[in-house]
């Protein structure tokens, strides 16, 4: 290798200066810099990549010119900036974000334009405010709907999750930060979520929980990941053997940074050995102090160092972890070719809306009550609390510092105009705390009405109204949609099933808009004509539902996780075990097996969902033709076309999502129903049709086989089914795999 350690000493006019080291240029490889700078580190240089500085950054190496890391959360919008040592905030003035919608709201897009989009967007923020590292985006699975974190992830189906995560991977990483992917492994709750073991079988492992992982570092070819905080097989996941050397490493080839979660690590030899790169968020008794060395006291840090210098771990190990780190440098802050970014950017605006109004999901319309006609409407009532609380402020480390926050009833407000008189009562009281890590909310929710006065108030408006618009659902307050702990029950919070039945019998134009991340009960799902899943959906919510409501923009969500009408119609909690959730003495199993979502409910003759995996309805119809393949019989080299045409049969132009789910006839393991292997958003105008071809190869039709340890297509029979939901398929064929 060239070596260009070119500016060592110079000669000036007699004097020796030391000169700033010159870099193998950006034309040379990676690899071959990486070796360069690695060559000339010290080992206490090294030892000090590994572990942070702050909360959230770690050190470069000064010495040499090397910039330090900056992490921030991720995955909504640009976390604001917190004091050196604390999670407080810094109280800088320009570091009000863009607050964009959450990760569930983007899947239920079903668009990965819009996760592409979504990357880009808050990729330039992340470049502007000088981070090189953003946490996110989470694809843990929606195994149940009490998971405090569901909100941050992309929903119960590996093949959504996948197609989603790496379009937003590529956007954020086109603008030369990395995305950390999180929280690898199995960190499908939040109850326990330091201490709960977690075992299930590895078919379990492979085909549910680790796809959009694999797809993240294959496809998306993501810069870094996080370790989760629970552990899998005795093991705390930031430094497990299993997950990290043999699985991400060894079989998916991944060449990015492992993070740890923050205060996730707790052994300096297994995060020596078993895959991690980066500590962070460790709390040491250093730290507690608030000793000037506390960083030092980390597990990857001085004690680390010690066991390097002393020959107990080789110092291989520790350059394998600095190859990786420097390999991100190299990628992010030392890439000198990588663009700007941009902060209060009106397009960062634009997209947030876009993204919200595409992923807002129109359960529910009966008489098509939606959208609300405002050349017959006088006047408009809207109740509930989420109608005006500030949804960017909470649930744990996504809470964000917007640059603005349009609620639900400005957002209505400001589109319906002088069209109609929109008057607002709260109908409830929920939770009035507003604030987040000293980010205050700006509105009042202080109330000191009773219960039942705030319910007349509400019903006796609601019986003169052309429309009732309940805002109500969850909130980011902890024991709801929030980090740290799991939701207690799967109802509504605070009587809001007392306050919509109420409105309900007095207006029959009562439209309920859940603002949530999970599903809920919905006791009076057939007492409303409409349900709106809203989502929280940042900066933009209002206005984007507001277009929804109105009908400027046509509904096109679909849920990317099934709404069950009770609790226990989830496998997780059908089995009624508390192993199985939420752990018995810290050890939790996973017999829910590869039935999660949609591949449990399409079992069970009863009980079936009240709203379907991919279910979303639109203010137009779709027809769907025959589906047609293009051979009866394929091998294992093969490739089938499958194609279905698709009509706008109605008034209005509008998208639908096309679902594509294969079903295995015969196999000699169970095998679900069906499971997701394709889908595409097409617009369509009133009366027009679209051919939407699918190309799906064998992997489509494997499984994952435990004792062979091995995905396998197994001949036989298939079928192909196509439709607007898992529970609305419109056509079928069957094929042979040889
Ligand atoms: C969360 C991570 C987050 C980190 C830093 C942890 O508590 O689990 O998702 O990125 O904090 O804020």
């Amino acid at each position: 290798m060239k070596s260009v350690w070119s500016a060592m000493l110079l000669c000036i006019s007699g004097m020796v200066v030391a000169q700033t080291p010159v870099y193998l240029d950006d034309t040379q490889p990676i690899e071959d810099r990486v070796e360069d700078a690695l060559a000339r580190m010290t080992l206490e240089e090294k030892v000090a990549l590994c572990h942070a500085q702050s909360k959230f950054s770690s050190p470069g190496v000064p010495r040499l010119g090397l910039p330090e890391n900056w992490m921030t959360d991720g995955p909504h919008g640009i976390r604001p900036e917190v004091a050196w040592d604390e999670w407080y905030q810094a109280g800088w003035t320009n570091d009000s974000c863009m607050a964009f919608p959450a990760l569930t709201c983007l899947a239920a897009t079903w668009n990965p334009d819009m996760a592409l989009l979504y990357g880009k967007s808050i990729g330039e923020e992340a470049r502007y405010r000088n981070k090189n590292v953003l946490l996110g985006p989470g694809v843990n699975i929606y195994r149940t709907p009490l998971n405090g974190r569901n909100f941050e992830y992309m929903g119960e189906d590996p093949y959504l999750a996948s197609e989603m995560v790496v379009p937003y991977i590529e956007g954020v990483q086109a603008c030369g930060v990395a995305a950390c992917v999180k929280h690898f492994a199995l960190n499908n709750q939040e109850c326990d979520r330091h201490r709960v073991d977690v075992d299930l079988s590895d078919r379990a492992l492979y085909e549910i929980y680790l796809p959009a992982f694999k797809a993240a570092v294959q496809r998306g070819k993501t810069w870094a990941i996080m370790g989760s905080y629970n552990l899998y097989k005795g093991q705390h996941c930031c430094h497990n053997q299993i997950l990290l050397n043999r699985i991400l490493r060894d079989e998916w080839g991944f060449d990015g940074v492992v993070v740890s979660d923050w205060g996730g690590v707790y052994n300096t030899r297994e995060a020596a050995y078993n895959g991690l790169d980066m500590e962070f968020g460790t709390g040491t008794d250093g730290l507690s102090v608030s000793a000037s060395d506390a960083y030092n006291h980390y597990y990857l840090a001085q004690p680390f160092l010690n066991e390097v210098k002393a020959g107990n771990i080789p110092e291989s190990v520790l350059d394998g972890k600095v190859r990786n780190i420097l390999r991100l440098m190299f990628r992010t802050t030392m890439n000198r070719n990588r663009p700007y970014g941009s902060f209060k950017n009106p397009a960062h605006a634009e997209a947030a809306r876009q993204i919200a109004a595409e992923g807002i999901v129109l359960l529910q319309n009966r008489d098509r009550v939606l959208p609300i006609r405002l050349d017959k409407t006088r006047k408009i009532l809207v109740v509930g609390e989420n109608a005006i609380k500030m949804m960017t402020v909470g649930g744990g480390s996504s809470s964000l510092k917007a640059r603005y926050e349009i609620s639900p009833l400005d957002g209505l407000r400001a589109r319906v105009g002088d069209a109609a008189e929109v008057i607002y009562a709260r109908g409830y009281v929920g939770n009035t705390d507003g604030s987040y890590n000293g980010v205050v909310s700006k509105v009042d929710l202080s109330e000191s009405r009773s219960a039942d006065e705030l319910l007349d108030e509400a019903v006796s408006l609601a019986r003169d109204a052309d429309y009732v618009i309940f805002v109500g659902g969850l909130n980011k307050n902890s024991r709801q949609d929030c980090e740290g702990k799991d939701r207690e029950s799967y109802g509504l919070p605070y009587n809001q099933d007392r306050v919509i039945e109420a409105l309900a019998r007095v207006n029959r134009r009562t439209v309920v808009v859940l603002v949530s991340g999970n599903s809920v009960a919905m006791p009076w799902a057939d007492r409303v004509p409409a349900i709106v899943e809203g989502w929280y959906c940042g900066s933009e919510a209002g206005n984007a539902l507001a277009s929804v409501l109105v009908g400027d923009v046509n509904p096109s969500g679909k849920l990317p996780f099934t709404m069950c009408e009770r609790l226990e119609d989830y496998h997780a909690h059908a089995l009624n075990d508390p192993l199985v959730y939420p752990g018995v003495g810290y050890k939790q199993f996973y017999k829910d097996d590869i039935f999660v979502g949609y591949r449990w409910s399409d079992l069970q003759k009863s009980n079936k969902p009240l709203f379907c995996f991919g279910h979303g309805l639109s203010y137009t119809t779709f027809e769907y033709s025959r589906v047609t393949l293009d051979r009866k019989q394929m091998t294992a080299a093969d490739t089938l076309r499958v194609r279905v045409t698709v009509k706008n049969t109605g008034r209005r132009a509008g998208a639908e999502v096309v679902q594509l789910y294969v079903s295995d006839a015969e196999s000699s393991l169970p095998r679900p129903l069906k499971e997701l292997k394709g889908f595409e958003k097409v617009m369509l105008q009133p009366g027009e049709s679209r051919e939407v071809e699918f190309l799906l190869d064998c992997t489509s039709l494997s499984y994952f086989d435990d004792t062979k340890h091995e995905w396998v297509a197994e001949p036989g029979r298939f079928e192909v089914l196509v439709g607007a939901s898992s529970g609305d398929i419109r056509s079928k064929a069957g094929f042979e795999l040889r």
